[in-house]
This record gives structure tokens, sequence and C-alpha cells, in this order.
């Protein structure tokens, strides 16, 4: 819940039970952007701010290599193949291109190949050139001429088998004409959308989903629309969408059809596969500059969407001997596009709360054309974004997509700007519920603080309300809570506790043992029920951290809980706290590990009454019980800090942490230099390992027993 603000901190920084909780964050969160471009071909955020969160969980786990997590994202390369086709392997992985920009890099390019080949620096370089589309890569299997299987790229070597929707593509052979063909070979190329297809089916989605239909959407740009429509279930639907094909490249191959890699393409054309027609043989590669500008005058005029011409050295023994380097080939290059730009007006800004309650800023203008795509939208990021750049609402602003990036503004045409256009006021107030919505000193995003109740962080807030480490209801995982909150019955935490009186509402629902003689569905209600009437009575700290009060993760409600005692003490002293000069506020900032940022996250919170109606709503249903005080008792572990690990026989592990921690200790999930005990369970693996090397003792159960005052 408090991810953001984690984020924020240097991993050097981070306490291990940060580190856990942030790894955790990072791994939900990047799975879901991954499903969000990779399936369903709607990123959310830029490239640019994926890579950071991949950057950040590879930091934290290079500092905590013991924390790294089965899922973690690090263990999996992005564009995972969707979990509804099968996965197939390529012959040959498929590579990505490296970038050029102008005609210097392109020179340096050539040169590092005349180089690698020991050519002499007047031996001239033979290219082919072909216009680079912006659609998706596909890999297809022939044998004995036959077309057996498709695949997208996926991560470069495994892909998504799309067999059945690639045939249905009119531009695709079946069959191979003419002869020659080798036994088996794979022939690559892209799949896309033309222009005006794009627009037209577009349209007529828009329309479908203005009609209220289920699951229908519009898309971006032509590049989401063709990776949409080849990602069908149902074949019969990809069928009906204006897909095309070029071919341009070889994989894995029985015999090679050809020594150059012109003569391969009209080899592709001869066995009848499109081959673009534009693509062109360059003899020198001082014509490709020339190339380049003509294909840039005729970019606007093509029927598809271009954002550079693609340079691959003619020789295939050449291409063969330079190889590749990471993921891109020494012998070939995209020669990219500038960025494309266009001028449009600004009608309004909107601003959109996001499921951790963030406002953020989005311009809407008069639709525009911006090579090729219609663009309305824009995300101004922030508050400070916009004064920075003055975007004023009138204003004409500069827009600009640099290849499959969402568009940005760049800038405002000042002449243009009308007299009485005034400098935008970011809102104080969220636009979903009201509440008071502050931007912590230091940060730049303004978020709303009515966690509890804001129904654009609802579902997001109860699904970690109910949460194992929170909560703990079993049964109430995302997807059911999303049924209580469309159904209108859970809208706050303490409306889970009053479900008790819609269960016959609850189970005339299907799948919630409605019309089935299954004993599990049927159970489904009152198990749930149950589930719930087990946690009328938590451990404080537990409740604190269910709040999802941002910054207050497991280890500082720990901290809280512990300091505070009992839960009237707590929200006492938190309603004090919130006056900035008070004893109370002191004396929160003072708790070693609290500070003066999680002081004002939690003064945040309880000034908003909303959250306080919602607190003490929640208050009624369930009964937090009062925590032990660190290092208070006289047992041998009071103040000591201890690590279980592998299974005890005698109590589960939650209960010897839970018994560890009332005795005074402080229980962490690794061992390290400071770690005072290791108690090893059976099958313990590499945790006892460490203690040993460490020179940490290990305790066995019996031992632990006896510390604890049970034997
Ligand atoms: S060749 C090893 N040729 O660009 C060579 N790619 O950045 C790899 N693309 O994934 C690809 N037109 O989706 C090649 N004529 C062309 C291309 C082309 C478009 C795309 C393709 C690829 C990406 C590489």
């Amino acid at each position: 819940m408090n991810a953001d603000s984690l984020r924020a901190r240097p991993v050097e920084a981070l306490t291990e039970e940060e580190a856990a909780e942030e790894l955790a964050a990072l791994a939900r969160e990047i799975a879901h952007h991954d499903h969000a471009y990779y399936v369903l071909d709607a990123p959310e955020i830029t490239d640019a701010e994926y890579d950071a969160l991949v950057r950040r969980n590879a930091a934290i786990e290079a500092r905590f290599p013991e924390l790294v997590r089965e899922d973690s994202p690090s263990r999996r390369p992005g564009g995972e193949p969707a979990e509804q086709f099968g996965k197939v392997r390529h012959g040959v992985p498929m590579l990505s291109l490296d970038n050029v920009f102008n005609a210097a890099d392109f020179e340096d390019f050539c040169a590092r190949i005349r180089r690698f080949l020991g050519l002499p620096a007047d031996e001239r370089l033979c290219f082919v050139a072909e216009p680079k589309i912006d659609g998706l890569s596909v890999n297809l299997v022939y044998e004995e001429g036959r077309f057996v299987r498709g695949a997208t790229r996926g991560d470069g070597t495994e892909g998504e088998d799309v067999t059945a929707n690639l045939r249905t593509l009119r531009d695709l052979p079946q069959r191979m004409k003419g002869s020659g063909h080798p036994a088996r070979i794979e022939i690559r190329g892209e799949v896309f959308m033309e222009k005006a297809e794009f627009l037209a089916f577009n349209a007529q989605q828009a329309e479908r989903v203005a009609a209220g239909a289920k699951g229908v959407r519009v898309f971006a740009n032509p590049r989401n629309a063709a990776a949409g429509s080849l990602r069908q279930l149902d074949p019969r639907i990809t069928a009906q969408r204006p897909l095309k094909f070029f071919a341009y490249g070889m994989g894995a191959a029985s015999e090679r059809p050809a020594e150059t890699h012109w003569s391969y393409l009209e080899r592709l054309r001869d066995w009848g596969f499109p081959v673009n027609p534009l693509s062109r043989r360059i003899e020198d590669e001082r014509e490709a500059e020339a190339f380049q500008r003509e294909m840039a005058d005729r970019r606007a005029s093509l029927p598809y969407d271009i954002d550079g011409v693609v340079y691959k050295l003619d020789r295939l023994d050449w291409q063969d001997r330079l190889g590749f380097v990471g993921r891109a080939p020494r012998w070939a290059i995209a020669w990219k596009f500038p960025a494309e730009q266009a001028t449009t007006k600004l009608l309004r800004i909107e601003i959109q709360v996001g499921r951790t309650g963030a406002l953020t800023p989005r311009a809407v203008m008069e639709p525009v054309n911006v090579g090729g795509v219609i663009v309305q939208h824009a995300s101004l990021h922030n508050e400070d974004e916009i004064a920075r750049k003055d975007v004023r609402v009138g204003d004409t602003v500069i827009l600009q997509r640099a290849g499959d990036v969402i568009p940005q503004i760049v800038g405002v045409v000042l002449e243009k700007r009308p007299k009485d256009a005034k400098p935008f006021v970011f809102p104080d107030r969220c636009p979903a519920c009201g509440s008071h919505a502050v931007r912590p000193e230091g940060e730049v995003v303004r978020r709303c603080t009515g966690g509890l109740t804001c129904p654009a962080q609802a579902v997001e807030r109860l699904i970690h309300f109910c949460s194992r480490n929170a909560m703990d209801i079993e049964g109430l995982g995302a997807e059911n809570i999303q049924k209580l909150y469309d159904e209108g019955l859970v809208r706050s935490p303490a409306d889970i506790f009053r479900l008790a009186r819609h269960a016959d509402r609850m189970r005339s629902w299907e799948g919630w043992g409605a019309k089935t003689k299954k004993g599990a569905e049927a159970k489904k209600v009152a198990n749930l029920l149950a589930a719930i009437e087990a946690r009328r009575r938590v451990p404080l700290e537990r409740f604190i951290f269910a709040l999802g009060i941002r910054r207050i993760g497991e280890a500082n409600a720990k901290l809280l809980a512990r300091h505070y005692h009992s839960f009237a003490n707590w929200r006492a002293r938190m309603i004090e706290a919130t006056q900035k000069e008070s004893e109370a506020r002191e004396e929160l900032e003072g708790i070693q590990g609290i500070g003066p940022a999680i002081a004002a996250e939690l003064e945040a919170f309880f000034s908003e009454p909303r959250n306080l109606e919602a607190l003490d709503d929640l208050a009624r249903e369930v009964t937090p019980e009062d925590a032990p005080a660190y290092g208070d008792g006289d047992s041998p572990v009071a103040g000591k800090t201890i690590v279980f690990t592998g299974t005890l026989e005698t109590m589960t592990r939650d209960e010897a942490e839970h018994l560890a921690e009332r005795l005074g200790a402080k229980v962490t999930k690794s061992v390290s230099k400071r770690t005072d005990f290791v108690v090893v369970g059976a099958d313990a693996g590499s945790k006892a390992k460490k203690a040993a090397e460490l020179g940490v003792r290990t305790l066995s159960e019996e031992e632990w027993r006896k510390m604890a005052g049970l034997a």
C-alpha cells in the first residue's frame, strides 16, 4: 500500500522488512503492467517508468539476495507468453534492433562493421533498406512448403502459439508457391494494420463501446490493434480484423535458400509471400541518407505507419561473421525518424484518482493526428509539471509522439494564448470522494486522504485490508471483494463484518451457492462468514497495518502498536498528534523508526473526518487486542533478535513468532550478524546454513520452548 513512499527512498536506507514489503509490491505491480502491455496491449505507464520499476526491483534484490521471491520479475523475462496460448520456442531467437537517429551514428555503425570484418576503409557496404513498420513480428514455420505453426515474438526466445489466428490472414500462404523450398524454414515478418483500416475499425469499436458492449475496446494505435487482434482466443474474430503481413527475415532453416538478403527477399516473393515493394537494395552506404530522406517525405502518404528504415547488410556470410551483441544483430540497424509533433487546443485538464489515491492530471485536447494516430489525451504527470510548462486551459499545445510511446505535451505556443487564460489551480480535494488531497513535503504527488472511503481506491484498499498479513480473512481475495463491491454490499471495511445479514443474497449469486448441489459451493458463503467472524479480534498491529495508511507497512504498524499499546490510546494520541506543535506529535516523531515523514502521513489520515468515521465504524465491529511492549518482561529472549526457520512440531510458525514477540523479542525474517538466535525446525534450509556461517547461535525446538518458558 505504501510502496510508493518506500520507493522514494534509497535502497541502502531500507530495512529488511521494508525491502521484503517493497519487493512484494513490485512483483505485484510489474506483473500488472506486464499483463497490461503483453496481454491487453494497453500499457498504463511509459517504457521508462516500467524500466525504473524493474531496476528498483533488481537493486533491492542485489542488496537482499535472500529476499528474492519465487514470483520475482527478475526470474522471468519481459514479454512472457500469455497464459491462454501455448508456448512455442523459436528455432533461433527473435532479436530486436539497435537504433540510430542521424547520419553520423549510421556512419559509426558502418565503421564498426568494417572494423569487425577487417575491411579496408574504402570497401563499400551494400545494404537492403526496408521501411520499418510499427506492427508486431511473428515467426512462421513451414515444413515441406506447408505452414505448420506461427508464433508471436514473446520474450524473443519463446512466443505464443497463434497458428490458428495467423491462418486467417489472407496475405500469408498456407502452402508456398514455386519450388526449392527448404525442408523446414522459419520465415519472419511483421503483422500490421493499415492506417485507414485502423481508423475505420476503431470507429466501429467506439460505437460498440458507446452501445454498452462488454469486453470491447478502442485501441491507441495500429500496433496495439494488430497485437490485440492477433491475440484473440477465437480465430473467427481475428479473421474479421484487417490484418496485413510483410515478410522480411529468416530464422532457423534446414538449408540456406540464398547468399544475400536481397536474393532471399526475391525468393520469398517467388514463394508467394508479400514483401514490402518499397524495400530497396542500396549499393553503397552513402545512399542511405538519401533513402532515409525519401522515406521521411513519403511517410505521411504511405497506407501504414512507419517509424524509420531498417538497414540490413546484404551479404549473409558477413551477417554470420558479425553475429549479435546483446539482443541485437551487429549487421542491422533501425534508423528512426525524429519524433512526430502536432499542435492542438487544450480543452480542459481532468484529474484522475489512481488506485493508490494519487491525483494525476490529464489533458483533454481537440483530437489531432500525430503521425497517423489520433490523439486527444495526454498525461500531464503532476502538479509541478503543469506549472513548469505553464500549461493553461485554452492554450495551443505542442504534442509529441516518439514511436509507440504515449504522447507528451512538450510545450505551449505562447503567441496563441488567449488573453484570459489563467494558470491552472490544482484541486486540494479529491474529485472522486471530496476528501482532502494533500501533498507531503518533498513529494510531487498529491493524494486523496480518504483511502478508506474513496470509491477510486476502495477496492484496492479492501483487498489490502483482507490480505494475509493484514486482517487475513480467508476467502476474501480480489475477485470476491470486487464482486461484493460491485453489488454494493461492501463499501468500507466495517461493511465486511455486516455481511451476515446479506447471506441469502450472496447465496443467490452464481458460484456462491446458487443452483448447485456441489458441497463446496454451497458452503462458500458459510465459510466466508465464519472466516470473517474469526477476525473480530485481531492483534492491534495487524489492525493498524490493515488500514492501509501510506508508509505504515507491517514494520511501522508494529512499532506503533508496541508504543501505544491499545487501540483507544493510539487513536486518541494520533488525533492529538495532528497538531504539529503538540507534545503528542513530538512523541510520535520520536519513536525509533517513525520520524516526521511517517508522522505526516498519520496526520493526513487522522485529519480527514471521513477516515475517523470509517475507523470508528470498524472499531464497533472489530476489537483490536492490546499489544505487548518491546523488551518488557524478564524472559531470556526479551530484547533479542530471533529468526525462525523450518517447521516446528508443537506450534505453527505464526504462533512461535507471536509468542517470541510477546516475550519482548524482535522477530526478523532473515539471518544477519545482528541475529541473536535462529530457531531451527524440521527441513530448515539456507537460513540454518547462514547461521552456521555467521556463527549465530541456533536453538532446537526443545531449547526454544525452554527459553520461552514452555518446558
Ligand atoms: S528485422 C534481427 N526488419 O522492428 C532482426 N524488423 O526492433 C530483427 N520491424 O521486432 C528484426 N520492420 O517488429 C526487421 N523490416 C524489418 C522490420 C522490423 C519492422 C520491427 C520488428 C522487430 C523490431 C525490432
